[in-house]
């Protein structure tokens, strides 16, 4: 199914009283986003998933925010490591993007890229847009998920600024020039 357009001869727009899941999910296929991989390390483990839902919260002091899934295998890690790493990607980094989304092993997820260390134990994806090296600050549970409130320690940024993003279910490269 896709997010259905009100008709044109309906003013205001109508809206569906309560939302399925599925219309939701629909609609929220339009709000494009950049790719990033999270990424975690420590007493736990090494994990890492692909996320879309990666948000600035505020500038002072420097914090984002990461909504995971509980049911994700990278949950304990993640929540036990403390510290994550939010590596947005750039246009060749499409493949990491799938092997990151699911059901494939750890060590085969990372053995793909190359990593190094920031601050925190959290592995740096070299060739990343952007890398956030973050402290796990708070974490509120929301439905199915839990929002991450991430303190930012270290930024580290590449040069090139094209983006990989999603929107409409499937990757798109945003140049680094507005036309
Ligand atoms: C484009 C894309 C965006 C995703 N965004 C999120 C996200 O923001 N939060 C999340 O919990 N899972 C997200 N996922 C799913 C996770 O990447 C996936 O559940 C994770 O790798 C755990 O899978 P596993 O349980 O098999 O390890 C996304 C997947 C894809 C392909």
């Amino acid at each position: 199914m896709t997010c259905q357009p009100n008709p044109a001869d309906e003013q205001p727009p109508r809206q569906t009283a309560v939302p399925t899941r599925a219309a939701f999910r629909d609609a929220m296929a339009r709000l494009g986003a950049s790719v990033s991989l999270v990424t975690t390390d420590g007493p736990f483990g090494p994990a890492g998933f692909t996320a879309t839902a990666v948000c600035s919260v505020t500038d002072a002091p420097p914090t984002l925010l990461v909504c995971l899934n509980r049911q994700a295998s990278v949950y304990a890690a993640m929540i036990g490591n403390g510290v994550l790493a939010v590596n947005l990607l750039a246009p060749g980094h499409r493949p990491l993007a799938a092997l990151f989304g699911g059901r494939t092993p750890t060590d085969e997820r990372f053995a793909a890229a190359s990593w190094r260390r920031g601050h925190t134990a959290a592995p740096l994806l070299e060739g990343a847009a952007v890398s956030f090296d973050c402290r796990i600050a708070n974490a509120v549970g929301a439905g199915t998920h839990t929002v991450l409130l991430c303190a930012v320690v270290g930024i580290e940024c590449a040069a090139a600024a094209e983006s990989l993003v999603y929107f409409d279910r499937a990757f798109h490269v945003l140049p680094a020039v507005a036309d």
